[in-house]
């Protein structure tokens, strides 16, 4: 046996009062900042409004303010929460904020929070049954209660993902695999028993699935945009030319991607009819309801997901409508044995020696191997919420956007830009000395929107639609209320006036 010379035969090291120092904070000193910082988390959410929806900075101060190097010696809890308070939370885009109309919202919820505090002190990494047997049992659970909450079969198995980016790349790696073309064994490149691969989507998509086409090697130039009627829904003739088209030319169409609440307008494509040219075609059919598919949780709201259950895999996630803190997707297969074949690599350190062969090792169904443990938080915010509160909650944001569009319907110089099926209302100022130049009218609602999130007590983010800027305001934050919504028209229809036109 050799000595590894490496390690110095420093006698310090072993001196009990040294190595007191090396360990990590002690349970007493953890207990009491705990408390004090959940303090902090309570001041925050009980009176988030006192900061604007969007911090008014510019790129680069907040790092200006901080050190160049880590300390090397110790800081009291005191002076870095001092740090947090003066730095981090005013200069932190208050997603939290009941004005934060943008993109879709994303709330942590109080429960979600509590559980993202559980899953940090367990501190667990559930690739491996082994390495996490209530994180990976929970998993199934928690996918299973989403299931039937959804209204979805029992063939449908899954897991969570961190985004819904990452639920259509697996998807779509698994469609490809369902291919016959053994992608994981073989790879794509330099084959020539391979055609060109097809991906179908609908222009309205989200570029989520174009970079699940770069990622997986099979390039943008994969992906065929299909055309969208006026209601921005895919026009399924147009697919089945697409995939005539494709198949004359030998290229080889493995995936149709339907999406129910696109992210521009939360256009619904017609998904039962993409399940039958998906059936004949024989090709994977995938539905991206990342955002929408919330509204399943409600067995009155499901009509614009009728036929998603013949879809071989969905993406819901709970990190947007149904207010699990970031980060949590819901990825469903009715196939999960071949999102398996997709990415199942056991090396020998990873096999589980006397196992009952029974257990999920969730690594298996994902391109990484150390995961976060999701399933609590979302178990904690079901027990909580309750899915009737759920409903409830959707209901109620259903409500508000309701009214809202029917007040820019009922005003003169306002119009819709899309029809409204969820959350989301898209739309204009259109005032009649610019109605007939839209160069004019997209830098007019331009400055509208950033007049609005200039004053800091909401936050609208825009889209173009037929290449027209769109003003969008998206509900779904856990804390609007009514007087959100009302104050949010008040301060477009304030702009609009402010605003001189070209
Ligand atoms: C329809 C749709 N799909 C996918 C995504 C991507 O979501 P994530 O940020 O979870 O990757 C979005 C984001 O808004 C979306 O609207």
């Amino acid at each position: 046996m050799t000595t590894d010379q490496s390690v110095p035969a420093d006698a310090d090291l072993l001196d009990p009062e040294q190595l007191a120092g090396l360990a990590d904070m002690d349970p007493e000193t953890f207990r009491a900042a705990a408390h004090r910082v959940v303090d902090v988390m309570a001041d925050y959410l009980s009176d988030v409004e006192r900061y604007a929806v969007l911090p008014a900075i510019s790129p680069g101060s907040v790092a200006a303010q901080l050190p160049e190097a880590a300390p090397e010696q110790p800081e009291p809890l005191e002076s870095i929460l001092a740090d947090y308070l003066a730095l981090i939370e005013p200069n932190a885009t208050a997603w939290q904020h009941p004005g934060f109309f943008a993109y879709f919202a994303s709330t942590a919820s109080g429960p979600g929070i509590l559980g993202e505090m559980l899953t940090a002190a367990l501190g667990q990494n559930p690739m491996l049954w082994r390495t996490s047997p209530s994180g990976t049992e929970l998993e199934q659970v928690v996918v299973g209660w989403l299931r039937r909450a959804l209204g979805l079969p029992d063939a449908f198995d899954g897991l969570l993902t961190d985004t819904a980016s990452t639920s259509s790349l697996i998807a779509l790696a698994a469609a490809r695999q369902a291919a016959g073309i053994d992608a994981a064994a073989e790879g794509i490149a330099g084959r020539t028993d391979v055609s060109e691969l097809r991906v179908y989507a609908s222009e309205e998509a989200h570029s989520s699935i174009e970079k699940a086409c770069m990622t997986l090697g099979l390039g943008r130039a994969s992906l065929v945009r299909i055309p969208t009627n006026d209601r921005f829904e895919l026009v399924p003739e147009a697919l089945e030319a697409a995939i005539a088209a494709d198949r004359a030319a030998r290229t080889l169409p493995i995936a149709i991607v339907a999406t129910v609440g696109t992210t521009s307008s939360t256009s619904v494509d017609p998904v039962s009819t993409m399940a039958n040219i998906a059936e004949r075609e024989g090709v994977w059919l995938h539905v991206d309801a990342a955002y929408a598919g919330a509204v399943a949780i409600d067995p009155g709201l499901r009509a614009p997901f009728s036929g998603w259950e013949r879809a071989d895999s969905i993406v819901v996630n709970p990190h947007k409508w149904l207010w699990t803190p970031v980060d949590a997707s819901l990825l469903l297969s009715r196939r999960f044995d071949v999102v398996r074949d997709a990415f199942s690599l056991v090396p020998e350190y990873l096999r589980t020696v006397g196992g009952a062969g029974t257990e999920r090792n969730y690594n298996e169904y994902t391109p990484q191997l150390g995961r976060r443990m999701r399933a609590l938080k979302v178990w904690i915010q079901l027990r909580w919420f309750g899915l009737d509160g759920l409903r409830r909650r959707i209901r109620n944001h259903l409500d508000l956007t309701r009214a809202f569009a029917a007040d820019i319907e009922a005003a003169p110089d306002w119009e819709l830009l899309a029809p409204v099926p969820f959350s989301t209302v898209c739309f204009r100022h259109v005032p009649p000395a610019l109605s007939t130049d839209e160069a004019a009218l997209d830098a007019h609602n331009a400055a509208i929107m950033a007049t609005v999130n200039g004053t800091g007590e909401v936050f609208l983010s825009h889209t173009k639609l037929r290449g027209r800027f769109t003003i969008r305001l998206a509900i779904g934050n856990l804390r609007t209320e009514r007087r959100h919504v009302e104050r949010a028209w008040e301060l477009l229809r304030t702009a609009a006036g402010e605003v001189r036109p070209r």
